[in-house]
């Protein structure tokens, strides 16, 4: 597991929680151990625990249930991972093919189930009800997400108020439950949850946008998942979106085109289209204004290393290239 300067503040509780994690996704059925193991010993960046830990010493928490709290939010978001690459035919995720492309897409699915339900047991160990009010309506809103983008899909005329809906409900709400429920856990003040939760909600979706834009100017290798994967599926995301409506009429027709076929023959010229339209410094900045609201949510914490990394945190969110 790589760690990146935000995790260092909080390095004993990150390795606990990495622990705990492996330990988790225990099982008697060896292929539900194997799929289970195999997506989560690749790693990824961990963002959604770590939001978890530095909200819980930011608030200044003693015991370790964060450590559990953490787990869970990692498995709720690895869950949706699996039922996602199925979905979206992705056959790449954080460097390996994917458990659909390695074991098919029945397995996955039911893996993805497995990892939602494990994460409830964990929940019901915390013994918090309005832990777990707040996280059945994440994983709620999330599966409304990916059902409206599947809507969604090779429909050109999908509108930014739409897009913003779709990435809010399959993204940011995650980022927003595990920084409120880090709170409830916490037990702060109510102002400092809104303000904690608003945090949340601005980067996870700075954190989408940006992953947007990437899915055109990233690299695979950097990515470890494939580029132009959103065109593949007609996804009409921002930078698709924005470039329809500033772009000559022979541009615009072409992406239209695509998106309805989800068609990539013509990617490179639509990634020209997406630079020279200002699709991509649109989307961009859209991520900046999320990421500057996110880091004035967390002005009024008191001053600690765990506030410092929530706020570099949301920086690398836009910054990144992984
Ligand atoms: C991928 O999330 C899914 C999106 C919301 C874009 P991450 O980029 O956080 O995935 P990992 O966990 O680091 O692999
Ligand atoms: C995020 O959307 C998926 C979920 C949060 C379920 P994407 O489809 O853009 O995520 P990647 O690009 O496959 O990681
Ligand atoms: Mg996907
Ligand atoms: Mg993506």
């Amino acid at each position: 597991m790589t760690m990146l300067s935000f995790h260092q503040a909080v390095a004993d509780d990150f390795n606990a929680v990495n622990q705990l994690i492996i330990d988790q996704v225990n099982s008697d059925v060896g292929l539900v151990e194997d799929i289970g193991h195999y997506l989560i010993e690749a790693g990824g960046k961990r963002l959604r625990p770590l939001l978890v830990l530095l909200v819980a010493n930011a608030l200044n928490y003693k015991d370790t249930k964060h450590h559990t709290l953490a787990a869970i939010i990692e498995f709720i978001h690895s869950a949706t991972l699996l039922h996602d690459d199925v979905v979206d035919l992705s056959d790449l995720r954080r460097g390996r093919p994917t458990a659909n492309a390695k074991w098919g897409n029945a397995p996955s699915v039911l893996v993805g189930d497995f990892l939602y339900s494990r994460a409830f047991q964990m929940m019901v160990a915390i013994g918090d009800m309005e832990i777990m009010r707040i996280l059945s309506n994440t994983t709620n809103i999330i599966s409304e997400g990916e059902v409206q983008q599947l809507i969604n899909a090779k429909d050109p005329d999908i509108d930014e108020e739409n897009y913003f809906s779709v990435i809010h409900k399959k993204t940011a709400i995650l980022f927003e439950g595990a920084c409120e429920t880090a709170c409830v856990l916490s037990g702060c003040d109510n102002e400092t949850r809104d303000n904690i939760r608003a945090y949340g909600y601005h980067l996870g979706m700075a954190f989408q946008l940006i992953d947007d834009a990437l899915d055109y100017t990233g690299s695979t290798e950097d990515l470890g998942k494939n580029v132009g994967d959103d065109l593949a599926e007609g996804k009409p995301t921002l930078p698709l979106i924005y470039a329809m409506s500033n772009s000559s009429d022979d541009e615009a027709s072409l992406i239209r085109n695509s998106i309805k076929q989800g068609d990539t023959s013509q990617l490179s010229d639509i990634i020209d289209i997406i630079h020279h339209s200002g699709a991509l410094d649109y989307t961009t900045e859209l991520a900046h204004q999320h990421v500057n609201n996110a880091i004035e949510q967390v002005e009024r914490l008191p001053d600690s290393i765990y506030k410092q990394a929530m706020i570099d945190l949301a920086q690398f969110s836009i910054a990144r290239k992984v």
